[in-house]
């Protein structure tokens, strides 16, 4: 399965320029619930969201698109976003699209299911994840955690 992964809060925010790991937000909570939802899998970020978070997350492989040339051994790095969904698609395995903003945009059309952590409340920042109400998905589970709310969307 092609999963989105990302927190908002309740405007859809989801990124903050000038913090520690581009986050505009630290909820511990939740950054358990992604370690235990990707160990093991592979999850594929843009490379403005690498460089926030500064290092490969460890015990899962990392996927970095870029369109110029980059290299970091760590990780695998692509430069066609589609191309890499198309091929976990084609052999069956789970591929966890980690950001930021632009490959959000890009992926709504191609991913089966959203994880959403809605962080309460609204906090600053500038980056936000992109309205995807035009994409066909439905909400088919909620899951309260102590300090965010959990949503599974899925393609409908
Ligand atoms: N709240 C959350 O859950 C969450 C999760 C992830 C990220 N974020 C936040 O989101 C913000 C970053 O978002 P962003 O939109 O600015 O950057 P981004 O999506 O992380 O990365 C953008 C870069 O990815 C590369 N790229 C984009 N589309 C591509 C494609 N089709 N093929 C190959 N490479 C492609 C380009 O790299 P080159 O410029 O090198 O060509 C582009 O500059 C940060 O603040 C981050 O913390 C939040």
């Amino acid at each position: 399965m092609i999963s989105i992964i990302v927190a908002t809060d309740d405007n859809l925010l989801i990124g903050k320029k000038d913090s520690a790991n581009g986050m505009p937000w630290n909820v511990p909570e939740d950054s358990k619930h992604f370690k235990e939802t990707t160990v093991g899998k592979t999850i594929l970020m843009g490379l403005t969201t690498y460089q926030a978070i500064g290092r490969p997350l460890p015990n899962r492989k990392t996927i970095v698109v870029s369109f110029d040339k980059f290299e970091d051994e760590r990780v695998e790095v692509r430069y066609d976003l589609k191309e890499v969904i198309q091929e976990y698609r084609e052999k069956g395995e789970d591929l966890y699209i980690s950001g930021g903003a632009s490959i959000y945009q890009q992926s709504l059309p191609l991913v089966d299911q959203l994880l959403i952590s809605r962080i309460p409340g609204t906090h600053t920042g500038e980056t936000y994840f992109p309205d995807f109400s035009e994409y066909g998905f439905q909400l088919v589970e909620e899951k309260p955690f102590q300090t965010f709310t959990l949503q599974v969307y899925r393609k409908g």
